[in-house]
C-alpha cells in the first residue's frame, strides 16, 4: 500500500522536506499551513516537478486555517514544522508559549485523523515541543520523536570534512543532548574512516569544531538575517522519514522520551535511536565518560527547565 506523509507547516523547512519526499517517490505527500493558498500552490508546484523527476507520487497542499485536516487522514508519518520564529520584543518564554499553542492546535486534530501515525517534531524549541506533542497526542513513546541530532551531527561532519579535506562519506558523527547551545557533540564517537576524531586533530581544533557545531544554527541565521536554516534541516527530517518508510533499522540521533536511559527520566533528549517501521525501535546506550555524562546532564537540565515553564 502507498505510504502517506503529512508535513505540517509549509514554510522553509516544511516545504523543502515535502519536496525531498516528493522527489524520493517514497510516499504521497500532504502539505498543510494555516496560510490560504500557499500550501496548495507549493504542493502543486512540487507535483508538476514529478513528470520531470519521474516520481510517481501525489502531492496535495491544504490550508488548515479553517480547522479542516481531513486530507491528512491516515498518514503514516506526520512531520511538524509549524511555528513562529522569534520576533522583536518577544522573549524566549513568549516564543515557547506561542509555539506550544501551535503544537496543541496542530497535534490534536492530526492524531484524531491519523491515530497510528509516527510524529516527527521539528518546531523549536525542539525537545520541549516534542515533549508537548507526546503529552498532547497520548501516543506511545516509540511513535513520537524530535529532529535535531541528525542535523547537528551533519553539521559536525561538514566541519570535519572542511577541516581535513576528506569526503563526508568517510565521516560519522554523534551529537547528543538537547538542541541548544549546550548540546553534546561527542568527538570520541565521531570518526573519519573509522578513526576517532581525537586521533586525527589536535585538541584545540577538535574543540573549535565542537563549538562551531553548537552554534551551527546561529551561524546560518547570522547570514540569512530573516530566517533560519532549512536545507540541512529538511535533509535531516527526510532522512528520518526514509529510515522509517524503508524500515531501515538505522541508528540516528533523535530526541526520544527517556525513562532512565542515560540517567534521564521523563524527558525528551537527543540520544542514539534505532529507526524502523515502528518508529523508535531501540534507544542505544553508549558508555560516556564522567565529563560527557555531566555535559549531557547539563543539557537535559536546560530542557527540563523549559518543560517546567509549560508544566508538561
Ligand atoms: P517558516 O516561518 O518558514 O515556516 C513556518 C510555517 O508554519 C509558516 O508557513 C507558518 O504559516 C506555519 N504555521 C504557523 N502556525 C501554523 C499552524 N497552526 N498550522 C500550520 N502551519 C502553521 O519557518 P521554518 O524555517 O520552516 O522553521 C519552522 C520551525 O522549525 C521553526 O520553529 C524553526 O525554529 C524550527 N527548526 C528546527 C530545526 C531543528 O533542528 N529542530 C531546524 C530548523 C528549523
Ligand atoms: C537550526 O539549528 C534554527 O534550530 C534551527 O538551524
Amino acid at each position: 500500500m502507498r505510504k502517506k506523509v503529512t508535513v505540517v507547516g509549509g514554510g522553509n523547512v516544511g516545504a523543502t522536506t515535502a519536496q525531498r519526499l516528493v522527489d524520493s517517490g517514497l510516499a504521497d505527500v500532504v502539505l498543510t499551513d494555516i496560510l490560504d493558498g500557499v500550501p496548495t500552490g507549493k504542493a502543486l508546484d512540487m507535483l508538476e516537478s514529478a513528470p520531470i523527476s519521474g516520481a510517481s507520487v501525489s502531492a496535495k497542499g491544504i490550508s488548515t486555517g479553517t480547522g479542516d485536516y481531513k486530507e491528512t487522514e491516515n498518514s503514516d508519518i506526520v512531520v511538524v514544522t509549524a511555528g513562529f520564529p522569534r520576533k522583536a520584543g518577544m522573549s524566549r518564554d513568549d516564543l515557547l508559549k506561542a509555539n506550544y499553542e501551535v503544537i496543541k492546535g496542530v497535534v490534536e486534530p492530526i492524531v484524531k485523523l491519523s491515530p497510528n501515525a509516527i510524529l516527527i517534531v521539528v518546531t523549536n524549541p525542539l525537545d520541549v515541543m516534542t515533549q508537548a506533542a507526546f503529552k498532547i497526542s497520548g501516543f506511545p513513546k516509540h511513535r513520537v520523536m524530535g529532529m535535531a541530532g541528525v542535523l547537528d551531527s551533519a553539521r559536525m561532519a561538514a566541519f570535519i570534512s572542511m577541516e581535513l579535506n576528506v569526503s563526508v562519506e568517510n565521516i560519522s558523527c554523534f551529537v547528543l543532548g538537547g538542541h541548544g547551545d549546550d548540546m553534546v557533540p561527542l568527538p570520541r564517537y565521531s570518526t573519519v574512516a573509522g578513526i576517532p576524531l581525537p586521533d586525527l586533530l589536535p585538541k584545540e581544533r577538535v574543540e573549535a569544531i565542537v563549538q562551531r557545531t553548537r552554534k551551527g544554527g546561529g551561524e546560518i541565521v547570522n547570514y540569512l538575517k530573516t530566517g533560519s536554516a532549512y536545507y540541512a534541516p529538511s535533509a535531516a527530517a527526510f532522512a528520518m522519514c526514509e529510515a522509517i518508510l524503508k524500515d531501515k533499522k538505522k541508528i540516528m540521533p533523535c530526541a526520544a522520551y527517556l525513562e532512565g536511559e542515560y540517567g534521564v527520566k521523563g524527558l525528551f533528549v537527543g540520544v542514539p535511536c534505532k529507526l524502523g517501521a515502528r518508529g523508535i525501535e531501540q534507544i542505544v546506550e553508549i558508555k560516556l565518560t564522567t565529563e560527557e555524562k555531566a555535559a549531557l546532564e547539563k543539557s537535559a537540565a536546560s530542557v527540563r527547565e523549559l518543560v517546567g515553564i509549560l508544566g508538561l
